[in-house]
């Protein structure tokens, strides 16, 4: 579906990337890995005709962005790393420009904005002023932005990266839906949400290409086998002694020796999710304390 090959840029004398090429196959979802200045956001920005490789080849879905680049912007939505709105324009008003903008026609870019508003949960503030949205609504208003031509293709630069832990996972529980029916590419550092998230990944190191798959294959060529495992329940901490023993016991019964239990506590995370989801349940009883619901409409999307 999105194909790079050999694509070089230097900036001066500066080589930002070097003979990269990739592909990305239709309807998955793959993560753009690499640290800071590899080189991510250069080959994104190229994706979406902001800027000219210096040598090299792009195609979406067959089509040469170089000799079509119409239609490939067309195929393509993209969130840019830090995305810039009108701060004056209301949520709303800048999603019909937005509409407009990827050639919607002006009547039907009032239901387009209402329709992707209500799915990145951002409705209940479509008439509040960008500049006054979170960094996290920001972040959504941007995906809308970037979904609103319905392209078959998203590109996303760092879409989590500026969020808390709880607005990525309010990201991630939207891409997760969304890759059912789209071809995703997104860049990140966050390896365990690439982890949980992406069908394959592409590698990036200083502007070269050094891995790219699907994770299965490409975890099965680097040769390691099962280390360890991660086994999770929840016990009384009075038990642990017992069934340490008899853990280990067991494991042994079977012929397997145990090097090492590590017993996890609480981690903050969780903590800090119980916290925070305890704080809003008791906000929206206190708004609405005949129904002990209310208030966001659009369930925990909206914040
Ligand atoms: N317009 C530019 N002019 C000069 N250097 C640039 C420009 N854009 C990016 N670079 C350099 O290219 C490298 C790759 O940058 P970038 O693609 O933004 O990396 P990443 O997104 O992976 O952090 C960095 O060293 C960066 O400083
Ligand atoms: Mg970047």
């Amino acid at each position: 579906m999105i194909e790079c090959r050999t694509i070089s840029k230097k900036f001066g004398a500066f080589e930002a990337l070097s003979n990269v090429s990739f592909r990305v196959p239709s309807k998955t979802c793959y993560g753009f890995l690499g640290q800071n200045g590899a080189g991510k956001t250069t080959v994104l920005r190229m994706l979406v005709g902001l800027l000219r490789p210096d040598q090299g080849e792009i195609y979406v879905a067959g089509h040469s962005l170089l000799t079509e680049r119409e239609q490939v912007q067309r195929l393509c939505g993209y969130l840019p790393q830090r995305p810039e709105f009108y701060p004056w324009l209301s949520g709303e008003e800048f999603l019909r420009l937005s509409a407009e903008l990827v050639g919607v026609p002006a009547r039907q870019a009032k239901n387009a904005a209402g329709k992707y508003l209500a799915t990145v949960g951002l409705t209940e503030f479509a008439r509040r002023r960008v500049g006054k949205y979170s960094g996290g609504m920001q972040q959504r208003l941007g995906l809308a932005a970037a979904l609103i031509g319905d392209p078959p293709v998203l590109l996303l630069d760092e879409p989590v990266s500026a969020l808390d832990p709880q607005g990525r996972d309010e990201m991630f529980s939207l891409l997760r839906i969304l890759k059912q029916e789209k071809t995703i590419f997104l860049s990140s550092h966050i390896l365990h949400d690439i982890e949980q998230m992406c069908d394959g990944v592409v590698i990036i190191h200083k502007g070269q290409i050094k891995a790219q798959g699907t994770l299965p294959e490409l975890l099965k060529q680097s040769g390691e086998s099962a280390v360890g495992a991660q086994v999770h329940f929840e016990v009384d901490s009075r038990l642990l002694h017992q069934l340490q023993a008899e853990f280990s016991g067991a494991m042994q019964g079977i012929g397997i020796p145990v090097s090492k239990v590590a017993w996890q506590e609480q981690g903050l995370e969780q903590f800090f999710y119980k916290v925070v989801s305890q704080a809003e349940e008791e906000q929206r009883q206190h708004q609405n304390p005949s129904t002990g619901r209310g208030g966001a409409k659009d369930g925990n999307m909206a914040r």
